[in-house]
């Protein structure tokens, strides 16, 4: 009789230490997120826009390689962010919400150390409409508390001024897209 209890406390022992660990594991995973090395971002035009586009974001040595390949846009600049939604469901992107700023901070330039997460200043096109950016950004991350993964990406109508708060008064939303796990 001794002995069977004995059995059976250490086999309970046993798996609570099974289900302890995996528990550990899964709220780890919760908490820090997997690791990921490239995403992807499908831009479609808002309503009556024109604009579309693919953005990748891989991980490099030194942050985030961010390489953008747009069409349709009017020639010049246009502010480029990442939102805090990945929802393009709106017809004029507004669902997105605002620019991505889970540390709150001010908005600003891509090289400030205060800025958005999702400040990625502008892109620029030329006159065909085309743009070809490709930069390594120091801030954004596709793992942990402040992933961009699932977070939308917008292209804008206007200019980011990078400093107008908390906008940079890039006016309409031209073009949506939502980032994505990419394979690698
Ligand atoms: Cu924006
Ligand atoms: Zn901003």
């Amino acid at each position: 009789m001794k002995h069977s209890i004995t059995r059976c406390v250490v086999a309970v022992a046993v798996q609570c230490l099974i289900v302890g660990v995996s528990l550990a594991q899964m709220q780890h995973e919760a908490m820090h997120g997997k690791t990921f090395s490239k995403a992807i971002a499908v831009l479609s035009p808002t309503k009556d826009q024109k604009a579309f586009g693919i953005v990748t974001f891989t991980v490099v040595e030194n942050g985030v390689r961010v390489i953008a390949e747009r069409a349709g846009l009017t020639p010049g600049k246009h502010g480029f962010h990442i939102h805090e939604f990945g929802d393009c469901s709106a017809p004029d992107g507004a669902s997105a919400g605002g620019h991505y700023n889970p540390t709150d901070m001010p908005h600003s330039m891509p090289a400030s150390a205060k800025r958005h997460v999702g400040d990625l200043g502008n892109v620029e096109a030329g006159k065909d409409g085309t743009v070809h950016l490709d930069y390594v950004d120091t801030m954004i991350s596709l793992t942990g508390e402040h992933s961009i993964i699932g977070r939308g990406v917008i292209v804008h109508e206007k200019e980011d001024d990078l400093t107008t708060q908390p906008t940079g008064a890039a006016g309409a939303r031209v073009a949506c897209g939502v980032i994505g796990v990419a394979k690698e």
